[in-house]
């Protein structure tokens, strides 16, 4: 390890999520990936990606998420998680469950697959498959089914948003019959493609307010059995996200091109200087880049924020969405009702809801 510690007090990362590649069997609106995806030529080795993983565990690192993408289209996978569970950390594994077969769940069980996290689009296949573009929804009962047999803890993720919100209580118990241990219910973020069609995700006040005591009422039913968590819709709220725990603070992610993210989608800030692991160790990155020491401890804050005693319980908020929404990461984020940028987010919270998805493009 090159440094150990920084003037910000940049403690050790606990998660690397590793994406592992951009290639994906499917088209969901509102995928959270860059508008330009990488191809397979661009993806580091084999090789590269033991390297990368030996220096996350040897930078601290506790959790790695294999993510994309779907990181199934990776052959080498089982290599990867064999490679990370023989440095003792936990390995979950982030997937669409297409290309969970059998014989593949059992080899990357052997090699030591903990924990499956799996997405669903929505509560049946007439709206998962619409949602997903592809036929999807039969590999996620399966996938699951195959997890479930492989003893496994399975967590199923949901991102809402305005045509499938009306499912909610359809989509808690589409998870309870898969026999999910977690539920993630959570309302779409607005990076990457997503953005494109914020207009049609959005969704509409009244479908956020049926959703609360829908979802508290399952959390009292199920406690217990299968842990829920809702992650609010940010843009209607008077306070921000902490998004991500603090920039830099906890989590860490590695591009299939092998560059360094503080947060899966720091690519839109595009003023950062993103650094690369194939030409800098990891420790260096984390302790010691310019992108990552942009926006940790409290001196880049606006006055509105410096001055506001939330700002070690939400760290200003999201810096994707200060950069996507006012074109400066440094900006208060305009969700919260103090910024002098909130104006954005209501504009955009009044215009009228488009309709027809730009479904993701596979470059
Ligand atoms: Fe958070 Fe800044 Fe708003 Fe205070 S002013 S609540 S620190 S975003
Ligand atoms: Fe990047 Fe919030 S998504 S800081």
């Amino acid at each position: 390890m090159e440094l150990t510690e920084n003037k910000y007090g940049a403690a050790p990362p606990l998660s690397l999520t590793a994406e592992v590649t951009h290639r994906c069997p499917l088209h969901c609106p509102y995928c959270s990936n860059p508008l330009e995806l990488l191809g397979r030529e661009d993806e580091l080795s084999t090789d590269d990606w033991r390297d990368v993983l030996t220096q996350a565990r040897e930078l601290g690192v506790l959790q790695v998420h294999f993510s994309g993408g779907e990181p199934l289209g990776r052959r080498d996978l089982a290599e990867l998680i064999e490679h990370t569970a023989g440095l003792g950390a936990y390995v979950n594994l982030v997937t669409s469950g297409l290309g969970l077969t059998e014989r593949r769940l059992e080899s990357l069980v052997d090699a030591g697959l903990n924990h499956v996290q799996l997405s669903v689009q929505g509560a049946d296949a007439a709206v998962g498959d619409l949602i997903a573009g592809a036929r999807a929804h039969q590999h996620k009962i399966t996938a699951a089914e195959l997890v479930r047999r492989a003893g496994l803890p399975l967590s199923v993720n949901v991102v809402l948003h305005r045509a499938n919100h009306d499912q909610l209580a359809q989509l808690i118990t589409f998870a309870e019959e898969l026999g999910a241990d977690r539920l993630e219910l959570a309302n779409t973020q607005y990076y990457g493609w997503a953005l494109k069609n914020r207009s049609q995700l959005m969704p509409t006040p009244e479908q956020l307010a049926a959703a609360e005591p829908i979802v508290d009422e399952a959390m009292r039913r199920l406690k217990g059995r299968m842990q829920i968590v809702y992650v609010i819709a940010d843009y209607p709220e008077k306070y921000p996200k902490p998004c991500t725990y603090g920039w830099g603070a906890r989590q860490i992610t590695v591009a299939p091109d092998g560059k360094v993210l503080p947060c899966p989608a720091a690519a839109s800030i595009t003023t950062l200087q993103l650094e690369n692991v194939r030409e800098r160790s990891l420790a260096a990155i984390w302790y010691d880049s310019g992108a990552f020491n942009a926006y940790r401890g409290q001196d880049w804050m606006s006055d509105t924020c410096r001055t506001c005693d939330r700002r070690e319980l939400d760290f200003g908020g999201c810096r994707c969405q200060a950069f996507l929404l006012t074109g400066d990461a440094a900006a208060t984020d305009p969700v919260c009702h103090r910024s002098p940028d909130r104006g954005v987010v209501d504009l955009i919270l009044a215009e009228p809801r488009r309709s027809g998805f730009v479904m993701r493009s596979p470059q």
